[in-house]
């Protein structure tokens, strides 16, 4: 797809054997039925690859393909229950094997609440290989995630001068360990991160944002230039800076739905990476098509992975367009003056894993 740029490293032929292996990082069992949900973007070899696998483990699967090609800079959109049978379809299933991206769509909910799991791929072959959950990635994540639950503040700081502090404990604590192996559970596969949304109006200080930093929601570019990022009463009051704030301001105020509508500024999930897998110079090494950088830039270890927008997600009521992530380096994490994570470095033993050479 890329060829003009970069050569895909990965034989085309070896991914049947990575969907094979996924599909056991998913526990599935011989006679679990598998939906697929792609749209007019699908690569057709992944299908090729996750039915070949399916047959080889007996496994039942079909490909619901859904008339649409899902943005990538928007998420919510309903790409599933228009159609009349296509959410009971689901419903019904044993994983939902999904190739876009349904976070804060409603039918995602209703059918994880039904038991069935859900495993998104976004990402290129070359990364779906190199990033596959390495062993120790759930427990060091199942770990973070029981200490983040029980974290009532959080303090988030760098040598560049963010001094960023929420509250949380108000909305629940989700992560992903790049497989879907547990009923209703919802997994993206070569990622490993955690999150919360910090408790409405609580964050507040300021971030600093650095040269090296990147903002993977909407644009996959490092950022260039320093941008200075006031926070009060969970909001962003201010945005400083050269070009890179111009982009966020003007990204922003674009998903207001009228001006008084601060929700684009809302400070929306905060957490950080443990994938060792993943590469913070990814966009550096294979370019900045999305699909090389969707799990990669938002999983290196020890990366706070900043966000603004909506909180639907974890059971609130924004839904504004105006999302951006942002992985940012060299941060110190403290969850309740425990520090977790050291410039950047996760520093709790039981949340480093070992990298495997792929
Ligand atoms: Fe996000």
């Amino acid at each position: 797809m890329h060829s003009a740029i970069r050569s895909q490293e990965t034989n085309p032929a070896k991914l049947p054997g990575l969907f094979k292996k996924q599909f056991e990082l998913c526990k599935l069992s011989r006679g679990q039925t598998v939906a697929i949900v792609s749209d007019l973007g699908t690569r057709p070899e992944y299908i090729q690859g996750a039915f070949a696998a399916a047959d080889e483990l007996g496994i039942n699967i079909y490909e619901m393909r859904v008339n649409m090609i899902p943005g990538w800079t928007k998420v919510g959109v309903p790409t599933i229950g228009e159609c009349k049978g296509t959410l009971e379809a689901l419903m019904a299933c044993d994983m939902v094997l999904i190739f876009h991206v349904p976070l804060f769509a409603k039918w995602l909910k209703q059918v994880m609440n039904n038991g069935v799991r859900v495993q998104m791929i976004i990402d290129c072959p070359d990364d779906l290989e190199q990033l596959q959950s390495p062993p120790g990635l759930k427990e060091a994540v199942l770990h973070a995630h029981a200490l983040y639950e029980k974290t009532r503040q959080v303090r988030v700081t760098s040598e560049a001068g963010t001094d960023l502090t929420y509250e949380c404990g108000e909305y629940p604590v989700m992560s992903q360990y790049g497989m879907a192996d547990e009923p209703g559970r919802f997994d993206h596969w070569g990622v490993g991160l955690l999150h919360t949304f910090p408790n409405e109006g609580s964050a507040r200080g300021r971030v600093v944002v650095q040269p090296g930093d990147i903002v993977v929601l909407p644009y996959c570019r490092y950022v260039q230039d320093r941008i200075d990022l006031e926070i009060e009463g969970g909001h962003i009051t201010s945005i400083k800076g050269g070009l890179d704030a111009m982009l966020m301001r003007d990204w922003l105020s674009e998903g207001k739905t009228g001006p008084d509508d601060r929700d684009p500024f809302a400070i929306s999930h905060l957490g950080w990476g443990l994938n060792p897998q993943c590469r913070w110079d990814s966009i550096a090494l294979f370019g900045d098509a999305p699909e090389h950088n969707r799990a990669a830039v938002r999983s290196f270890p020890g990366n706070f992975l900043f966000s603004t927008g909506p909180n639907s997600q974890g059971g609130g009521k924004r839904v504004t367009r105006g999302h951006y992530d942002l992985p940012m380096r060299d941060c110190t994490i403290a969850l309740d003056g425990n520090v977790v994570v050291k410039d950047g470095r996760p520093v709790d033993p039981k949340m480093i894993v070992a990298r495997i050479p792929r």
